[in-house]
């Protein structure tokens, strides 16, 4: 089939490289002129383990391209995506500027039928005003508006695309949803995970699932801080709460607080959503409180290791973004840890696999370094805030040169380990 993906972001290249792997012909279209040249000159934008083979494969057999030209990829195509991001304006609400702007160009060039297909994740009836924005008499018949939310994670997208827990798609017309079905095959054809069913129910879905995830972790935050005035560890609580198949084991476990380009935009939009519908969601609600006071209860518990003594310290971040697997900083807690960290006089630096980061540039007294020990060998303090794999095995005890403390926010390390090798090793909710 002939596909469209416009945005060529962290969802429109993976699920577009993914789709021209399974033999479709895909162009991915981007406003940014720099990312489309850079991907013509065999450049990938983004960090995502097992992407670049797939785009390099699939540029060369003329299954991918890219472009900038919009109207002249919408003409050719049968399938259109839109992949633009949807951030958070400061009332809350979920941005639509872009998808809109999107389906404004679409409109001016149906020259045929076409799905125009949200993979976006879009607020309840922004399928209905994509549809209004689309119908002239010019084009009627000539298009159906479906939703078919995404639900990749960054740093395992390739292998979510290809092994989907589930493919919605929320349409009311037979024939779009024929067509989808029969795009997505060689994906649900082993088990049966196609579920068909509204348009907005399946807009509600995607936010719902986020919500519903975003709440696992905060309740397992809020556990760990009970933990931590208990002497309790919270890692077996969570295994043990977790054995029951009700509950489950995944998002269990307690962290920095969820980040990322999702989780704290679609809680916001969601609420933003309800209100609108004069319903109140009070744990999303509280799910983003809780997340919001995350940031202090981790500053506090700094100041509780250093003694309150933060000034001319030098305190090492293992990993900056908001999960490993991903260069994504996009609210990153680190990225509210570091302000009031300065502010009290600390030299910041840092480490991560997918290297400097653009975003901390503007602080002085942020440094990156090359390497792990180079990073903590002089160290006063050090937090492990990403749980990439590499900070999973140190020898801490080899690498660091003075008492300097550790504070683990991912648990990776055994206290009793730690204790016996004489590190002052402090953990979260344990
Ligand atoms: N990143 C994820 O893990 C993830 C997962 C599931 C769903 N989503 C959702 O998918 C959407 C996209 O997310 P992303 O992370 O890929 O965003 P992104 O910011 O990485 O990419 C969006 C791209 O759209 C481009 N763009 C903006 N306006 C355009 C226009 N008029 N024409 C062509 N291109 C345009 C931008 O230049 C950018 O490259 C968001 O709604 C997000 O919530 C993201």
């Amino acid at each position: 089939m002939k596909l469209c993906m416009i945005g060529t972001g962290y969802v429109g290249l993976v699920s577009g490289s993914c789709f021209a792997d399974l033999g479709n012909e895909v162009i991915c279209v981007d406003i940014n002129k720099d990312k489309i040249n850079s991907l013509n000159n065999g450049k990938i934008p983004i960090y995502e383990p097992g992407l670049e083979e797939i785009v390099k494969k699939n540029f060369k057999s003329n299954n991918l391209k890219f472009s900038n030209d919009l109207p002249n990829s919408i003409k050719k195509s049968d399938i259109i995506f839109i992949c633009v991001g949807t951030p958070t304006k400061k009332n809350n609400e979920a941005n639509l500027k872009y998808v809109f702007d999107v389906a404004k160009t679409i409109k001016e060039n149906l020259n045929k039928y076409k799905i125009i297909v949200t993979k976006s994740t879009v607020p309840l009836t922004t399928g209905d005003k994509i549809e209004k924005i689309l119908s002239s008499k010019k084009n009627i018949n000539k298009f159906d508006v479906i939703s078919n939310p995404e639900f990749l994670r960054e740093g395992e997208a390739i292998r979510d695309f290809n092994y989907p827990d589930r493919v919605v798609i929320g349409t009311n017309s037979k024939k779009a949803n024929n067509i989808m079905k029969k795009l997505y095959l060689p994906l649900i054809k082993k088990n049966n995970r196609y579920f068909h069913t509204s348009r907005r129910a399946a807009e509600m879905i995607k936010y719902a699932s986020n919500a519903f995830l975003a709440s696992k972790i905060s309740f397992i935050n809020e556990i760990a801080n009970l933990c931590e005035a208990s002497n309790v560890d919270v890692k077996d609580v969570s295994y043990g709460i977790g054995l029951d198949q009700r509950i489950g084991d995944r998002f269990l476990r307690a962290g920095p607080g969820y980040g990322g380009s999702c989780f704290p935009k679609d809680t916001k939009a969601l609420v933003h959503t309800a209100n609108k519908f004069r319903t109140d969601l009070s744990i999303i609600k509280n799910v983003i409180k809780s997340n919001d006071n995350r940031n202090n209860h981790l500053l506090n518990r700094i100041l509780k290791i250093q003694n309150n003594k933060i000034k001319n310290k030098i305190i090492s971040f293992l990993g900056v973004t908001f999960k490993a697997g991903t260069d994504d900083m996009r609210e990153s807690p680190i990225l509210n840890l570091i302000p009031p960290l300065l502010k009290k006089g600390a030299f910041i630096q840092y480490y991560d696999p997918t290297g400097s980061k653009e975003i901390l540039d503007k602080y002085k007294k942020v440094t990156y370094k090359k390497n792990v020990l180079d990073l903590i060998k002089n160290s006063d303090l050090v937090i492990i805030h990403t749980e990439w794999n590499e900070f999973k095995q140190l020898n801490f005890k080899k690498m660091i040169k003075k008492r300097t403390n550790i504070y683990d926010l991912r648990n990776l390390y055994s206290p009793t380990e730690m204790k016996k090798n004489k590190i002052n090793y402090f953990g979260i909710g344990r």
